[in-house]
């Protein structure tokens, strides 16, 4: 298919901030497994390469938020997100991490060469300094008001509430998040990437040779290109990451975006030792990246001009990029929590893993954001995996039990629906093909399904039920059809529901060729290798019945051959009920109220108009100690309080009920205005107010001195 050329391909690093959620999976990584099944079963040489990105700011404000330290942060989610992609069966050949020691040392030399060799330039700059904790701010470190929305929590480079993109100079009160002092500018120097330079080669590179790229990938290109380029700054002062390997730059790190796309290449070399060159150094390698609408700047304009700066490694050949997930109709939000996240989906939906699979290919942002809802989970599985796929399986498999004991019948009285049914299949196989080689997976898997569908209609028009009670010879006939089809889904599926696909192999009882993987093929195993200690790095699972499917197999006229003994019938797919989709959505209303709560109580409310001294000071404003506590007979808001205030013992009624019972105020002390005039509630006098503190939401609490101070004490 690629002739003799290897194929490189990777995802994204994720950054491990947080774990993984149904966005990253549609965007870059079911995607790029299932490219990486089907090469590797079309007999291609594949390496599959990830890992965590684990630098950068975000990181360290996370860190310093929870109180630990950036790499406590990284060490948590690369676990979570390492197991997250086992577990969906996004096999990595490595899925290693950017804090490992080869990562340090090949982005350090890989800096290093284009240091020497002078392919960058130095720039002194202002930057936001934070003279409190003397150090240099990244935008995200400076917080202040958005200009546009009068968000007070806005950051240096992005206003969270109505997404505007900010510099620091454009929030109002500027302040740092490390120490509330405000910043001052101060001169530095960093190193950055003349990417000017490149331009006129990336406009030929991209927009003349790489036409055949998706659209939204090369419109992005186009406009970046169009827009002109500039110097790219690839180091920053930050005290995470690796650190800038030149004399004098203490204190400076590789930007993220520099050091992790050579993650890529480190990965590789800590997998395969040896000959990691081949693949990144050689013409015969094709290099593809699967990736999200995000990175496409990084990975199509940055990541080749370094590239090609150094001078030994290959360029991407494509560069497959998909849009954006929503979920229910909004944007998934790791800060804001909105996002169905793929280690809760493991514990909620076990043994489900291919359904997801399925309903994020069915349902990819390919070619524009697109929704992922509960309910179309639901029907895609029910009406698509369970009602056609599993239910055609099942049918055909408990019927040739039923009427032949299990073993695949012969051919007796085949007509000539037979055997055009099973051509039907071919054309889906070549339109399946020709949709994954060019990135459309899921076109591919509407062709795969179609296969499942002619089978099930197949036997639902072939009624082989009937036809049994009156002639067994063309009931052979029928079941021995729908085996073949069987088969044909257990090849066609196993990019694209791998879990399915096993099972049904294991029904069918044969085996399959899987290619070649790198999991332990050649490198000395480490922490980040799946299936430790695997060894074959053939990866074929042979069948007892020697039968081994291939790839060049499907729409073959004869996958099972007759006297071909089967394995008991099991479910493909289950059945997904109301209830269980009703709890994800009850759960995902329940974020979405905790976060209208949060977000009323903080609203602030205007300030009053201006008193003078005098007025304020004519309020007399004390401390207090509550005595007694009861509950106003007949109302749901107010309290009765004894307090003593130092000058006296009098009656305060105050409307604080319901956030405190009586028992919660006595013995408590407060501040009260004393000298309010008198009021009869309820018929009780109430003689001053009790101070109380109320945010956007309505909730109130009482003031109270830091510590206890004496009754009377007078506040002003
Ligand atoms: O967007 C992200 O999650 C980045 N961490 C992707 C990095 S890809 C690569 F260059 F490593
Ligand atoms: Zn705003």
């Amino acid at each position: 298919m690629n002739g003799s050329k290897r194929t490189l391909v990777t995802c994204a690093l994720p950054y491990a901030n947080g774990p993984v959620h149904i966005g990253h999976l549609a965007g870059a990584y079911i995607p790029g497994d299932i490219y990486v099944r089907y090469l590797r079963m079309r007999g291609e040489d594949v390496l599959f390469i990830c890992g965590s990105d684990e630098h950068g700011v975000p990181i360290t404000i996370k860190a310093r938020e929870q109180g630990v330290s950036p790499q406590d942060i990284v060490d948590k989610y690369h676990k979570i997100m390492k197991d997250a992609f086992t577990a969906l069966g996004i096999n990595f050949d490595i899925y290693s991490r950017t804090s490992s020691a080869v990562h340090e040392e090949h982005a350090s030399k890989f800096f290093r060469k284009l240091y020497d060799e002078g392919k960058f330039i130095t720039r002194e700059s202002e930057q936001y300094f934070d003279p409190e904790a003397n150090t240099f701010l990244a935008d995200r470190y400076i917080v202040g008001t958005c200009p546009k929305c009068g968000n007070p929590n806005a950051y240096g480079d992005q206003c969270e509430k109505c997404g505007s993109t900010l510099s620091p100079e454009e929030l109002l009160e500027p302040h740092s998040k490390l120490s509330g002092a405000t910043p001052i500018k101060k001169k530095t120097t960093h190193w950055y990437l003349p990417l000017d330079k490149y331009e006129p080669w990336l406009r030929d590179w991209i927009l003349e040779q790489h036409k055949e790229w998706k659209t939204n990938v090369y419109g992005q290109c186009k406009s970046w290109l169009d827009g002109g380029l500039q110097p790219r700054a690839v180091s920053r002062d930050l005290d995470w990451g690796v650190p800038v390997p030149v004399e004098g730059a203490e204190g400076k790190v590789l930007y993220v975006w520099f050091d992790a796309p050579i993650g890529y290449v480190s990965n590789t070399k800590e997998l395969l030792p040896e000959s990691w060159e081949k693949w990144w150094k050689s013409d015969d390698t094709r290099l593809v990246h699967f990736i999200g609408k995000d990175n496409i700047v990084f990975h199509c304009i940055v990541f080749p001009s370094m590239l090609k700066a150094h001078g030994e490694y290959v360029l991407p050949d494509n560069v497959p990029s998909n849009e954006f997930l929503n979920l229910e109709g909004d944007k998934i939000s790791t800060s804001r929590g909105w996002a169905v996240w793929v280690h809760e989906y493991e514990k909620d939906f076990p043994g489900q893993e291919d359904v997801l699979r399925y309903v994020l290919t069915a349902n990819a942002p390919e070619t524009k954001d697109n929704d992922f809802t509960w309910k179309d989970f639901q029907s895609r599985n029910n009406s698509e995996l369970v009602a056609v796929f599993g239910n055609f399986v099942n049918r055909a498999v408990v019927l040739t039990h039923k009427y032949f004991g299990g073993e695949v019948p012969a051919n007796l009285k085949p007509e000539a629906i037979d055997a055009e049914t099973l051509a039907a299949v071919k054309p889906c196989r070549e339109a399946l093909e020709k949709y994954v080689e060019t990135f459309h997976f899921r076109e591919a898997l509407k062709e795969a399904m179609n296969i499942a569908r002619i089978g099930n209609k197949y036997i639902s028009d072939m009624e082989p039920w009937k036809v049994a009670k009156t002639d067994m010879d063309r009931t052979a006939s029928i079941l021995y059809t729908c085996l073949q089809i069987c088969a044909d889904l257990a090849i066609a599926f196993e990019p694209f529901t791998p879990f399915g696909a096993e099972k049904l192999r294991n029904i069918l009882r044969v085996g399959i060729d899987a290619g070649h993987d790198y999991r332990a093929g050649e490198g000395v195993p480490t922490e980040n290798f799946y299936r430790e200690g695997e060894s074959a790095a053939l990866h074929t699972v042979p069948s007892t019945e020697g039968i081994v499917l291939k790839w060049d197999m499907l729409g073959d006229a004869e996958l099972l051959p007759a006297g071909h003994k089967l394995g008991e019938a099991v479910l493909l797919f289950q059945k997904i009920e109301d209830d269980v989709i009703d709890a994800q959505i009850a759960k995902l209303e329940a974020i979405k109220a905790e976060r209208a709560a949060a977000e009323a109580a903080k609203k602030v409310e205007p300030q009053k108009s201006e008193i003078s001294f005098e007025q304020f000071e004519a309020m007399d404003i004390r401390t207090a100690t509550v005595l007694e506590a009861e509950r106003v007979p007949k109302t749901d808001k107010l309290l009765k309080l004894t307090i003593d205030t130092g000058l006296d013992r009098r009656t305060i009624v105050s409307g604080i009920a319901q956030f405190y019972s009586p028992e919660d105020m006595l013995g408590k002390q407060i501040c009260i205005l004393a000298n309010l005039a008198p009021r009869t509630i309820r018929g009780i006098e109430s003689r001053g107010m009790i101070l109380m503190a109320r945010q956007g939401d309505g909730k109130m609490r009482f003031i109270t001195p830091q510590e206890v101070l004496a009754n009377g004490a007078t506040i002003g």
